[in-house]
């Protein structure tokens, strides 16, 4: 199954959120790192996930990690691929 990341894109007034903590860059070079590596992994927008003071945070399916503190795409993509290799 191809692996999805949700990456939570949330903006919530006068607190923190994903949104305001950097998902919109992450997403951007999880995009390229995926797309440079010829891998087909699917990004998707999602809502809060529910962890909004650790964020940005990102959920891998199926049966992925939920990342929090998702503020380097590189260093993300490096844990992503962790789980990938088990
Ligand atoms: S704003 Fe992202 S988890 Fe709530």
């Amino acid at each position: 199954m191809t692996p999805t990341l949700f990456i939570c894109v949330n903006r919530r007034r006068g607190a923190g959120s994903c949104s305001g903590g950097g998902a919109y860059e992450v997403m951007a070079v999880l995009r390229t790192e995926i797309e440079a590596r010829g891998l087909g992994w699917d990004i998707r927008l999602s809502p809060c996930l529910g962890h909004c003071a650790l964020g940005p945070n990102i959920k891998a399916s199926p049966n992925g990690p939920l990342l929090h503190g998702c503020t380097d795409g590189k260093e993300v993509m490096a844990r992503l691929l962790e789980w990938r290799r088990g």
